[in-house]
């Protein structure tokens, strides 16, 4: 007899004699239908017993939440809303889970509620789908880049270098923070520290990737970043992770050109091989538009947005024509946006970005050449001398999802900037080299994968797209 998933056993269309599986009650109805699942499929098996033939204080331990081990005959359902069930013929309980404790009942919980219970809540419907689809995304992230002749880079975790500008950083050290050596000034002597500098935790792995692309031509990392922003927003975790791939001899438009089809096609791959799991979740944000008022439900369901994105050129739109559109815009003139767009230069608030991509355009936009004083320092100046080569992504219900550049190549403008904003040379000396030795024209984009999850889930708190989240006050788990 062979354990098989239930995954499998629903999708038999043939009557197997001996059939044998494990995994969690979710209910048990009227002493005789077990809805079992194990975390293969959104769905269950039901598992019918004939409780005249079972110890009744065996049936009695069959609670939401247990472990079971069933055995029995795979038959075509006798009952509506399932294809086949199980006729059980031995069943052990191989973990209790008492329902006056046990949290995850089958009633609705509140996503808050399920924060706190985050270690249970894959237990629940909503919860394994968001985190198969989120497992389909990491694979079909990496087949995308592997398919098309990308190598995978592991750029570090710790990092030395604290001038890459992409936010607060979150300090690594093993000196004794009550009693730590200090130096002749009375600061703390970080030479003494384990690393003999000062380390922090990467913000993100781009400087480092850009050397492996000048070597290697097309390479991506995809691992955790950390920002030690205090924004306790729907959006921003402190601890989350990147894709970021970086291609030589490429310039802004490959780099929109790659990001939007790279976008496309991890989104494809999930409405081809992830269908049940997204229907349920369309279904669920159905019934969450559905408390709203009208104005602010959603025109499309969740399974025609990503059709949406897939089947529509993302629309290319400059920084300055974004500025002329928002600055005539009917929020703009009637006061509604919290920060005003008065003039050419200042950088866009999430509800600009929202109202360009949500009520101007209708669809994905990519913003690009923006002011070079409101972006980093690594980004090719234009020939205006006033903008860089930089592209924002942003995504109706997300707003900013990738951000890039095509990368300042030429040494002497690069080490202008820098002075510009006081990064010693002597800090970037390796990323200095690149631009020394051979240098090129190259370019990539981060992509903030949690909210690739939401857009793709539509799941509007970002906490609830990542198994632990880490935020400001909160490392549970
Ligand atoms: O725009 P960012 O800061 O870009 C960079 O870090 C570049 N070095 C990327 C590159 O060119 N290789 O971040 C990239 C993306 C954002 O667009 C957003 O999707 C996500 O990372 N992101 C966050 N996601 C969750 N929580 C946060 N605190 C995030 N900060 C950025
Ligand atoms: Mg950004």
């Amino acid at each position: 007899m062979q354990l098989r998933t239930v995954s499998e056993l629903l999708t038999q269309d043939i009557i197997l004699p001996e059939v044998e599986i494990k995994g969690w009650v979710r209910t048990f109805r009227a002493n005789r239908f077990i809805a079992l699942n194990d975390g293969s499929t959104i769905n269950n098996i039901q598992c019918v017993v004939d409780f005249e033939n079972f110890d009744e204080a065996l049936l009695k331990r069959v609670t939401t939440g247990a472990a079971i081990h069933v055995k029995g005959e795979l038959i075509e359902s006798q009952g509506k809303g399932q294809k086949v069930e199980i006729k059980v013929s031995a069943l052990t309980v191989l973990g209790d889970s008492d329902p006056e404790t046990y949290p995850i009942q089958p009633k609705k919980h509140s996503f808050e509620f399920l924060r706190e219970n985050a270690h249970l809540r894959t237990r629940t419907s909503t919860f394994s789908a968001v985190m198969r689809l989120r497992s389909a995304l990491s694979f079909a992230i990496h087949k995308y880049f592997n398919d098309n002749g990308f190598y995978y880079t592991h750029t570090p975790i710790i990092t030395g270098s604290d001038a890459e500008g992409a936010g607060e950083m979150f300090k690594v050290s093993s000196l004794d923070a009550k009693n730590p050596p200090l130096n002749e000034k009375g600061e703390i002597d970080y030479t003494k520290d384990f690393f003999g500098k000062e380390t922090n935790l990467t913000v993100s792995g781009q400087l480092e990737a850009e050397t492996y692309a000048m070597s290697l031509g097309k390479v991506y990392t995809f691992g955790p970043t950390f920002r030690a922003e205090n924004s306790n927003t729907s959006r921003h975790l402190a601890e989350f992770w990147m894709i970021e791939p970086e291609v030589a001899f490429m310039d802004l438009a490959g780099n929109m050109d790659l990001a939007e089809d790279f976008m496309k096609s991890v989104i494809t791959y999930v409405l081809d091989n992830n269908r049940e799991d997204l229907e349920f979740l369309d279904k669920r944000l159905q019934d969450e538009e559905k408390s709203k008022p009208q104005a602010e439900r959603s025109e499309m369901s969740l399974i025609e947005k990503l059709n949406f994105v897939t089947d529509n050129n993302f629309k290319r739109v400059s920084y300055t024509e974004a500025i002329d559109i928002l600055r005539n815009s009917k929020p703009n003139k009637k006061k509604k946006f919290k920060y005003p767009i008065n003039e050419w230069g200042t950088d866009l608030q999430s509800e600009h970005e929202r109202f360009l991509v949500e009520k101007h355009f209708k669809c994905p936009v990519i913003l690009f050449d923006y002011p070079a004083n409101i972006k980093a320092f690594y980004m090719r100046l234009n020939d205006d001398e006033k903008t860089v080569r930089a592209m924002d992504i942003l995504f109706p219900g997300i707003g900013e999802i990738v951000g890039g550049a095509q990368r300042e190549e030429r040494l002497d403008v690069l080490k202008e900037r820098m002075a510009a904003i006081n990064i010693p040379e002597e800090e970037l000396w390796w990323y200095l080299d690149l631009r020394k030795f051979g240098t090129a024209v190259h370019s990539g984009f981060g992509l903030g994968f949690e909210r690739l999850v939401m857009f793709a889930t539509g799941m509007s708190n970002i906490r609830d797209v990542i198994p632990f989240p880490r935020t400001p006050q909160n490392a549970e788990f």
